[in-house]
Formats: C-alpha cells, sequence, structure tokens
C-alpha cells in the first residue's frame, strides 16, 4: 500500500466521501417492537444491507465498511449467534454472484480463524474471486474488534523487529497503518451509526480517527438510501480541519 493511501482522500467537504463506514445497530428493537425475534430483525437488516451497498455504489462512494459481527458479539445468546452465522453464510452464498457482476471487491475483516469453517470457506472463496475487482470495495466487518485489529498489526510489526527486518526507531504510524486488514483502503471520511448510540464500540479505532460522526435514531433495518444521502450531505455541511485552524 502506498503511505498516502491512508490519509484522508480529500479535504475538500463538498466531495463525495470515498469511504462510508457503519455501524449498523438496532436489528433487536427494530425486532422487538413488532413483536418479532431478534434473528427477524437481523434477516431485515440483511435486507437493508443489499439496498445499501448498491446505492453506496449508484452514488459513487468507492468504499464502504460496515460493522457485521464483532468480536465481543459471541457473548449473545447461541441461538442469535448461529443464527447469525447460519445468515451470514446464506447471504454470502445469495449475493456473491450480483456482487461480483457488479465489480465490487468483497473483504471481510476479522480474525477469520475463529469462525465456522463453512462461512469462513465462503468468506474467503468471495474475496479470491473478487480481489482484482475495483468499481467499489466492500469490507465486512465480521468477528472484528479495532483493538485486536491493532494487536494483529503490532504483532507483525514486532515480528520483523524480531527479525531485523526493521528498526524500531523506523516505525511510524504508516508501519502500523500498512499492517491494519484494509491496508488499501483509506481512512473513513464518515462513520454512520444507527439506533441513536453515540460509541464507537471498537469499530475502527485506528482508521476513524479524523472520520466525521453522523447518528440517525432510525433502526437498521429501517435505513434507507434517502437517510444515506441525508449523512452525505450532513457531511459535506462539516468543515473537516484535521487538526488544523482552517479560516
Ligand atoms: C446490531 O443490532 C446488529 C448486529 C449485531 C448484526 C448486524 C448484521 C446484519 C445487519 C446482517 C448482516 C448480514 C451480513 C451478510 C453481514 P443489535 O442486535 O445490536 O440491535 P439492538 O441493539 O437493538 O439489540
Amino acid at each position: 500500500m502506498s503511505t498516502a493511501s491512508r490519509q484522508p482522500v480529500t479535504s475538500d467537504p463538498k466531495a463525495m466521501p470515498a469511504h462510508v463506514a457503519i455501524i449498523m445497530d438496532g436489528n433487536g428493537r427494530w425486532a422487538r417492537a413488532r413483536g418479532l425475534e431478534r434473528l427477524e430483525g437481523h434477516w431485515q437488516g440483511y435486507r437493508t444491507l443489499k439496498k445499501i451497498v448498491y446505492a453506496a455504489d449508484e452514488m459513487g462512494i468507492r468504499h464502504l465498511t460496515v460493522y457485521g459481527f464483532s468480536s465481543e458479539n459471541w457473548r449473545r445468546p447461541e441461538a442469535e449467534v448461529g443464527g447469525l452465522m447460519s445468515l451470514m453464510l446464506r447471504a454470502m452464498k445469495a449475493e456473491i454472484d450480483e456482487l461480483a457482476a457488479n465489480g465490487i471487491r468483497v473483504r471481510v475483516l476479522g480474525r477469520l480463524s475463529q469462525l465456522p469453517a463453512d462461512l469462513r470457506q465462503e468468506f474467503e472463496q468471495a474475496m479470491e474471486r473478487t480481489a482484482d475487482y475495483q468499481r467499489m470495495t466492500f469490507n465486512l466487518a465480521i468477528n472484528y474488534g479495532g483493538r485486536s485489529e491493532i494487536v494483529d498489526a503490532v504483532r507483525a510489526v514486532a515480528a520483523e523487529a524480531a527479525s531485523g527486518r526493521i528498526r524500531p526507531e523506523e516505525i511510524t504510524e504508516e508501519t502500523v497503518a500498512s499492517r491494519l486488514y484494509a491496508p488499501d483502503t483509506p481512512d473513513p471520511d464518515l462513520l454512520i451509526r444507527t439506533a441513536g448510540e453515540m460509541r464507537l464500540s471498537n469499530f475502527l479505532l485506528w482508521e476513524t480517527a479524523y472520520s466525521e460522526i453522523w447518528v440517525t435514531d432510525t433502526f437498521w433495518p429501517d435505513f434507507s438510501q434517502e437517510l444515506l444521502a441525508e449523512a452525505v450531505r450532513g457531511y459535506q455541511a462539516r468543515t473537516r480541519r484535521f487538526g488544523a485552524v482552517v479560516e
């Protein structure tokens, strides 16, 4: 990866965000409000995700990263975890042809070795098949934790230091950034969170250092192309400073 690629792509606030990241929250509450099982909320969340991937592509967003399953989500009831794993397997099998036909690169970020073997294999095949596609990159964070991602990067750098390939004083932010899970994806310009919570929940901790954050009370299953456009307009109305003074 080039060092420059991790910098924000543009400081022009009117530009389309190159990378939008989304914390898709509220599936459970959406279901409960309708007297449905939580898993029904996740299935509806998947339908929404599909719409949003293609809407983002149409809007010219080049990178989309969504939080599908966090490393903390294993603490949920076994039935919900199992249901999410089979949802993801069925969704990936059902969607990969259309994603590929649209030139969308699929990448799964997280510790994949801890996933069920069939799901891991499906993800690996999807990544291999679409690795060269350039129209848009769709990153799915699964068994993902922001701190774990940084730990994994630090381990890689430490191994290089131990073997003498890099000296400690040569280690820079770019050294660490280049060992993250998606080193060729620029940092998110815009982070969207649904269902009203104002936290990062261990998502993209390194990458969101300068991201603009936009929160809606809408539960993820009710999120829409219109709300995505509203978030982008909100982003475009802001002045990004990246730590500098802007007159
Ligand atoms: C958060 O809502 C949502 C999740 C933990 C799962 C997100 C998964 C999907 C939208 C399906 C995605 C499909 C693929 C292929 C990745 P929550 O359950 O925390 O809702 P709550 O806060 O209201 O309980």
